[in-house]
């Protein structure tokens, strides 16, 4: 689908006649409908009748042409959102979010009626500044227009595709830089999301370690970063054990795809990595039949930090940033690993497997091991789908949060709240740590059937030491989230965002 246009006008509403004219109107303490001057007439109509009340969330379209609103207004449809008490006490991070799902609600009309161009007037009166409303409401509109027809043939008869939302156009404001300096703000957000569900859309055979790092090299080279790929051979002759054993039942080849942002004047570095497993099905431990399709998604976290790091090359943070995405399938060819086996992670941990499908954390350390040994980062953010664990400990509402840093998690959590993609901490411990000792090597991969999300992590923690290091453990969120209006079934892109919010704000 073509990127949406969104742009800013001088131009007056009342001249707008195409499909759709969006107005948001909040109320007073009396609960009378708040809105822009024009708006006038259709407000008192609606006060009269009582069938819109203007509360959070709340719709009603209609059409000024064929009505008798006495309004001068020459579109076609008039959508009118409500947003609820002017004087409202809401967080800013509750304002954000209520605004994002407010624009997936509109991009929801759009698919609905097949509307490719709209106009949204920006109100100064409902308690919410214009910019503000500029910049999430387009975050939620170009998430929630997102679709995935690239494998669909566009037959004639189906009338079920929609074609996609050509521009979004707001008037009313006063302050245009600032308003498009905000839009291009929800742009690049939204277009690392859409990215990121994209990538995790594509089906494992056209998703393998090698287009990963295609995809990585064409960022890269568009954007000014550095990529550098290990292949298989360059792997083993580091000692990344980790990557070469769960590949080892897999005729695609692995890759260790390394991108790099450096700015010339640095506040420090930042590493990020992503568990890019383009398929997982269990190796040797074979998963069960069902849903082990959703299986392709196991890459999505390697998917936030990919695209993450091409919106880190528009914005231009004063801080260096690594990522790297360690990307692999798990079969279980012939010469696939076995549980019992004995592995030699890169700087020397060993590991014993118990469980060939516990994958994720063997490629994890080994990224992670290196990342750190060769960039020195100040900070860790790894992000992965990585137990089934935290989806019965956390549902689908958040991602799961381990790390050993307290102010690393003060960040990130409110990174993830003003992104919409909440995060929540859970414990680590030497009792944990102690479940994944192995009577033959260094660790084991599994640490039995408590507290797997957390006996993963303390997995992962082997490999970090002191460095400020937080894990998040995605595996409930990047499909399967809370249902919202912007975030159209299948892959949700989750932490893309919440990565860029982070890095914006970071310090140390
Ligand atoms: N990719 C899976 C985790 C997963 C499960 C993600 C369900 C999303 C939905 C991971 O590789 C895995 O298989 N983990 C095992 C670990 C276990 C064998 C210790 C799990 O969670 O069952
Ligand atoms: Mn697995
Ligand atoms: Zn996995």
């Amino acid at each position: 689908m073509k990127s949406t246009k969104v742009t800013v006008s001088k131009k007056r509403i009342e001249e707008y006649s195409g499909e759709l004219l969006v107005a948001i109107v909040g109320r007073d303490n009396k609960g009378n409908l708040i809105g822009e001057d024009w708006l006038k007439a259709v407000l008192e109509g609606l006060d009269k009748y009582k069938e819109f009340s203007g509360k959070k969330n709340e719709f009603i379209q209609l059409y000024p042409l064929y009505e008798q609103t006495k309004t001068t207004l020459q579109c076609k449809r008039l959508l009118l959102v409500g947003i609820g008490d002017v004087e409202n006490d809401l967080h800013t991070y509750q304002q954000k979010e209520l605004l994002r799902i407010i624009g997936g609600e509109i991009a929801k009309v759009c698919k609905k009626n097949t509307i490719g161009k709209i106009c949204i007037s920006l109100s100064k009166r409902i308690g919410y500044k214009p910019s503000d409303l500029a910049e999430y409401l387009t975050e939620g509109i170009l998430l929630g227009v997102y679709q995935f027809l690239k494998y669909k043939n566009k037959s004639s008869d189906s009338n079920d595709v929609y074609p996609g939302l050509k521009t979004i156009e707001f008037r009313g404001a006063t302050n245009m830089a600032k308003v498009r300096q905000r839009i291009n703000n929800a742009a690049s957000y939204a277009s690392a999301a859409n990215f990121a569900r994209n990538m995790a859309n594509e089906p494992g055979n056209c998703w393998t370690p090698t287009h990963f790092a295609e995809s990585a090299k064409e960022i890269a080279s568009k954007n000014a970063l550095k990529c550098t790929v290990l292949d298989s051979s360059a792997m083993k002759k580091i000692g990344m054990g980790g990557i070469i054993a769960v590949n080892q039942g897999s005729k695609e080849p692995p890759k260790c795809i390394i991108l790099e942002y450096s700015p010339q004047k640095k506040r420090g570095t930042i590493l990020l990595v992503g568990k890019g497993l383009t398929f997982d099905s269990g190796g040797i431990s074979l998963k069960p039949a069902a849903g082990m399709m959703e299986m392709k998604y196991d890459m999505c976290g390697g998917a936030a930090v990919l695209a993450a790091m091409e919106a880190v090359a528009h914005i231009k943070p004063d801080v260096r940033v690594i990522a790297i995405v360690p990307s692999t399938d798990n079969m279980n060819g012939g010469g696939a690993i076995k549980p019992g086996d004995v592995i030699t992670h890169y700087g020397g941990i060993t590991s014993e497997i118990e469980n060939t499908d516990a994958e994720g954390r063997l490629i994890l350390a080994d990224a992670m091991a290196y990342g750190k040994e060769k960039y020195h980062p100040d900070c860790i953010v790894d992000l992965a789908t990585l137990t089934g664990a935290v989806i019965i400990g956390l549902g689908h509402h958040h991602s799961g949060l381990l790390s050993n840093n307290d102010d690393l998690v003060k960040q990130l959590v409110v990174a993830g709240k003003n992104t919409g993609e909440p995060l929540w901490r859970l414990p680590l411990g030497e009792e944990y740590a102690k479940q994944i000792e192995s009577k033959i090597a260094d660790i084991k991969n599994t640490g039995g059937k408590s507290g797997g999300c957390i006996t993963a992590a303390e997995y992962l923690h082997k490999f970090v030491g002191d460095t400020p290091w937080a894990h998040l453990d995605i595996a409930g969120t990047a499909w399967n989230f809370t249902e919202k209006s912007y975030i159209p079934k299948g892959p949700t892109g989750v932490g893309a965002r919440t990565l860029i919010e982070f890095i914006k704000q970071w310090n140390r």
